[in-house]
């Protein structure tokens, strides 16, 4: 199994389906690390509570040198022995210094169906922009925000009626379905002839 470390910010519900999936044999990963840049995230105490190694890197005391923090980053997962990273909900931009160490190796999952709705609060900007279909997005994280080859997407309808909520509560769950997935199909694929491979996964 392949050693992968997981980086989030909060909640960590995408972190525990990913964990949920490599407790089953045949999944190509293991868990090898959570690390937060927030020390009182959910998803730290649930990785905690799993029994994963878990990480705290406070992004506060690197104040404006997000470098410096990702440096701190990067070595913890190296300590760890990571071979990929999968964002979870991980909320800071990244600067080139770790998209660039992590290049072909670290994926992302948005929700929405890229490269419609990049950035934040993306089921209230679907819901204005009139869309009757939604979804989420897993590609490889590259320097420009939300803009890597796209590994995997999942669609949901808009619905009448809906709010942002419950169109997000909808995206989620495919997020739960897609993201494991997305990560078996790069892990299995993964080679080094075909890393830029964009294969499309619709779950
Ligand atoms: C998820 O919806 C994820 O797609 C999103 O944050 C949420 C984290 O939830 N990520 C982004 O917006 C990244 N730009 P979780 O902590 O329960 O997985």
């Amino acid at each position: 199994k392949t050693p992968v470390a997981l980086l989030l910010s909060g909640r960590g519900s995408n972190a525990t389906a990913l964990i949920e999936a490599c407790n089953a044999p045949d999944f190509p990963a293991r868990i090898c690390l959570v690390l937060s840049n927030n020390p009182d995230a959910p998803g730290l105490d649930m990785a905690r509570k799993a029994g994963l190694p878990t990480k705290a890197i406070d992004h506060r005391p690197f104040k404006k040198d997000r470098t410096a923090h990702e440096q701190a980053i990067h070595a913890s997962l190296l300590e760890a022995g990571a071979e990929a990273v999968c964002l979870a909900g991980y909320m800071r931009l990244l600067t080139p210094f770790l998209t660039t160490e992590w290049a072909g190796k670290m994926l992302n999952i948005h929700p929405s169906l890229l490269p419609s709705f990049p950035g934040l609060h993306t089921h209230e900007r679907a819901l204005d922009a009139g869309v009757r279909i939604h979804g989420c997005t897993v590609h490889l994280v590259t320097e420009g925000m939300d803009e890597g080859p796209i590994l995997g997407q999942a669609a949901v309808p808009v619905l009448p009626g809906d709010t942002a909520d419950l169109l997000a509560a909808r995206v989620l769950r495919e997020e739960h379905r897609l993201y494991p997935r997305a990560l078996r199909h790069f892990l299995d694929k993964a080679a080094p002839s075909c890393q830029a491979e964009t294969a499309l996964l619709v779950a």
